[in-house]
């Protein structure tokens, strides 16, 4: 068993400070990413330049682009917002909510001739600052933030980082490849895409 690290980090920048010296190494401790991040207790004040909400769909806006490393991300979902049934690239993701709950839907990969719905696993409420841990072995997710009242932000970990996902029709089980784009990065909204994008991990 490898040791997982007992460090708290205070603050965000503190997080971030720690997932750079983990990520540093090749070899990553799935549970020790999840420990760490957990263990930040949200503070608003600390995430609220990157938490940029749009009254149409979920943002993902930018946070620190991990020495190459990792992508940290802040995703902002008004009510009623959610995501694809996507994939993730064949990287690690995490994801800690900062604020608000989310529900998270699990599916099996479809089948190759399949026709039909595709199954869904299992499904659960993430709480406030809860880490949810995810990677194409373990299969697809949609993520959604349910409520009529509240939007939800979530922190979102990928490593290695990616542009690029699939999504899937729940219906057919087909698949799209699709590009992600930021609503923002480091706090800064970034320029204008005319190509629509369908956003989605
Ligand atoms: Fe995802």
């Amino acid at each position: 068993m490898e040791q997982t690290s007992v460090v708290k980090p205070e603050t965000l920048d503190e997080l971030i400070e720690i997932l750079h010296k983990i990520f540093d190494s090749d070899n990553i401790n799935v549970e020790e990413v999840q420990n760490i991040m957990e263990s930040y207790e949200s503070k608003p004040h600390e995430w609220k330049k990157f938490a940029k909400f749009d009254p149409f769909r979920y943002t993902r806006n930018l946070v620190d682009e991990g020495n190459g490393k990792f992508n940290l991300i802040v995703l902002c979902w008004g009510e009623g917002h959610g995501s694809s049934i996507h994939d993730h690239t064949d990287s690690h993701c995490f994801m800690k909510m900062l604020q608000g709950q989310l529900k998270e839907t699990l599916f099996d990969w479809p089948e190759k001739e399949s026709k039909g719905d595709m199954v869904q696993k299992s499904q659960r409420i993430l709480q406030e600052n809860k880490v949810a841990y995810i990677n194409d072995s373990i299969g697809l997710h949609r993520v959604e933030n349910v409520s009529h009242t509240e939007g939800a932000v979530s922190l979102h970990l990928y490593s290695p980082p990616f542009n690029i996902c699939q999504t899937f029709d729940q219906r057919t089980g087909h698949k799209n490849e699709v590009k992600m784009t930021f609503w923002s990065k480091y706090g800064e909204r970034t320029p204008f895409e005319t190509t629509v994008s369908q956003e989605n991990n």
